[in-house]
């Protein structure tokens, strides 16, 4: 299979992915095998942050879109429901929980008040240069005063916490928005084939476990969060969005695009 590697430096893709795995599998010994059990997930993006962009390598992925079309998409969202909302980024505070290596906040931060990221991966947060990035220690503890921001995101962070830290975080989203504040969760949609197809083959995803919009809107509403939008959206390839973009809009509702966001109130 052609992965469109640039194979010319360091560990080749086989080898990267065969360490991971050995990696995986001592860490997987360490936690009885179980997801649930799971604590140390900081260590695993640790394992993955120098080659990151090479892991999300998949030839389906790939001749969807270029990696940064990713991230614009998600920031075009985030500008719609600010739009459409009727509130002023610019006056607002913006938190990014599992921020990577900083790509949305990057594209977003001129628009925002202030914006800061935080992670679990310190190896990720090095990828960070140039933003304002604080560790967090915990899976489920962040590193935020009660009250600190009008607009949180997570994104594609969820499905890498374990099921049983997920509603502890949520909480904990609540606790450093600002009353009133919007928490926006976006994540693979499990009802899309393709997207479980690329998760399924992603060395980065071999410990994740996806959540359908209803189990996000659960976890949303049960810590007091009034769902206020929502949106499925990469339908389109980038080549036929570029061309026919708006069709989208036609299909938000449509419960099969590559992710989805959900955009909720306190
Ligand atoms: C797939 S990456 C997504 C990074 C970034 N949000 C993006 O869209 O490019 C998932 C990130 O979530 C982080 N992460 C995993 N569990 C976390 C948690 N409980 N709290 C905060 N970050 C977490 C990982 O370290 C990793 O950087």
């Amino acid at each position: 299979m052609r992965l469109g590697l640039d194979l010319s430096s360091g560990p080749t893709y086989m080898q990267l992915s065969k360490r991971l795995k050995q990696r995986h599998r001592e860490r997987q010994d360490m936690n009885h095998g179980s997801l649930a059990a799971r604590t140390n997930v900081h260590a695993e993006f640790d394992d993955y942050a120098e080659q990151y962009t090479t892991l999300l390598a998949d030839p389906l992925r790939d001749r969807f879109a270029n990696n940064d079309f990713f991230h614009r998409r998600k920031f075009m969202l985030i500008r719609e429901f600010f739009r459409r909302s009727g509130l002023n980024a610019k006056q607002s505070s913006w938190v990014d929980i599992g921020c990577g290596q900083g790509e949305l906040l990057r594209l977003g931060m001129a628009e925002f008040g202030s914006s800061t990221g935080c992670d679990v991966s310190p190896a990720m947060l090095r990828g960070c240069e140039g933003l304002t990035v604080l560790r967090q220690e915990q899976d489920d503890v962040l590193p935020f005063a009660d009250g600190f921001a009008d607009f949180a995101t997570a994104v594609c962070v969820y499905h890498h916490v374990p099921l049983s830290k997920r509603a502890a975080l949520t909480r904990e989203a609540a606790r450093v928005l600002k009353p009133g504040g919007t928490f926006c969760i976006i994540e693979h949609n499990p009802m899309n084939p393709v997207t479980r197809t690329v998760v399924k083959r992603s060395p980065v995803d071999r410990d994740a476990l996806l959540l359908g919009i209803r189990e996000t809107r659960r976890l949303l509403e049960e810590q007091r969060f009034r769902i206020v939008w929502e949106r499925y959206f990469l339908f389109l390839p980038e080549l036929l969005y570029r061309r026919i973009g708006f069709a989208e809009r036609g299909l938000a509702r449509v419960p099969f695009g590559g992710q989805y966001a959900v955009f909720a109130r306190l």
